[in-house]
């Protein structure tokens, strides 16, 4: 089997970790790595000495890299864009970032218009409906296909859930969806669906109950401080992307079934998804099961406690403006 990932932005905080990690995947046979900036054939001949299959290669914008990049690719990873500094919400990186993905995407459906791609970019809530506006409009979206990266939510649950109840090793343990959006309020851990369930001490007390998924939802913001000004979320962002990117590809081109992995899709047809939540939204991040196709299934977002309902309400409201700006910032003629 040959399996080509492209990776955009890999010479980024994100990219270079992101690529490492995508270099050591066995089923990757070629690793096309992009930036606009010159360091990132520095980066390819770098991660090209690993010693697994990925054949890899840096392409910049001269000579029609991004055209080389794309073509043929299965898979692409898109980790472009500025990040956050500190004061900063992931909404104040719009107007940089959302130019960006729109040029990304324009070249995605021209090159390489099938592939399964990945946005880890900022604000995820409005890059992703960015991405399908770019899709619709050149005749080539399949909804099965676009994901919101919103993986380092999910790591961020099981590991402060587990530092919260004073296990802080048992981290890998608890396995917690997280549903909504991918930015401060929009982001709603699930907390009483973790598996295995977290103890009534956590879920009866308000209190803590309350710290936790405050933290859970500003967790990026503890990185962002501790990094005073140089950036966000790379390493662990580098890892909760590739684990999505595997799940994807087990799923996609491995055969294996029952991967689940929650994740922000088009979601404005799922009239089940809508009676559940109230409210019908284009784009929402839930449970999927992931298959060749892509999405498989998209899974119920279960069963919510009281508080977990009323957060549910603050994450739509958000939500639907963030969708609404991605939106209108293509079908607006400037
Ligand atoms: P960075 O600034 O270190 O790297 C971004 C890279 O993108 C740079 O190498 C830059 O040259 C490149 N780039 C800029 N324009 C480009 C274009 N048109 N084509 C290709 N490459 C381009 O930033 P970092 O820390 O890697 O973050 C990247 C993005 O990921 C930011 O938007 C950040 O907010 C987001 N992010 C998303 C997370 C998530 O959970 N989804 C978590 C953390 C960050």
């Amino acid at each position: 089997m040959s399996l080509k990932v492209a990776l955009l932005g890999a010479a980024g905080g994100i990219g270079q970790p992101l690529g490492l990690l995508l270099k050591q995947n066995p089923a990757i046979t070629e690793l096309a790595l992009f930036d606009v900036v010159p360091v990132v054939k520095g980066v390819a001949a770098d991660i090209s000495h690993v010693n697994s299959p990925a054949v890899t290669t840096g392409y910049t914008k001269d000579d029609d890299g991004l055209k080389h990049a794309l073509t043929g690719a299965q898979v692409v990873v898109i980790p472009a864009g500025v990040p956050r500094k500190p004061g900063m919400t992931r909404d104040d990186l719009f107007n940089i970032n959302a130019g960006i993905v729109r040029d990304l995407a324009q070249a995605i459906a021209e090159f390489c218009p099938k592939a399964f791609v990945c946005v880890i970019s900022n604000p995820v809530n409005s890059t992703v409906p960015i991405a399908a506006e770019v899709f619709k409009a050149a005749g080539t979206f399949d909804p099965k296909r676009l994901f919101g990266v919103t993986t380092l939510d999910v790591v961020r649950s099981s590991t402060m859930s587990a530092q919260a109840i004073g296990d802080p090793t048992g981290a890998p343990k608890y396995t917690i969806p997280v549903v909504g959006g991918h930015s401060g309020v929009t982001i709603l851990p699930l907390l009483s669906q973790s598996k295995p369930a977290l103890p009534e001490s956590l879920l009866g007390d308000n209190e803590k109950l309350k710290a936790l998924i405050h933290r859970i939802q500003f967790g990026g913001d503890e990185v962002v401080e501790a990094k005073a000004g140089a950036g966000s979320a790379t390493l662990s962002m580098a890892y909760a992307g590739y684990y999505f990117v595997q799940r994807l590809i087990s799923a996609a081109f491995e055969g294996k079934t029952g991967v689940v992995e929650p994740s922000y899709v088009y979601t404005k047809d799922e009239a089940s998804l809508a009676s559940e939540i109230g409210e019908s939204l284009d784009f929402f991040s839930v449970p999927v099961e992931l298959g060749p196709e892509g999405v498989k299934k998209l899974l119920p977002v279960g069963k919510l406690s009281e508080y977990e309902a009323s957060l549910l309400k603050a994450a739509l409201g958000e939500l639907s403006g963030s969708i609404s700006k991605g939106v209108s910032f293509i079908q607006t003629p400037k």
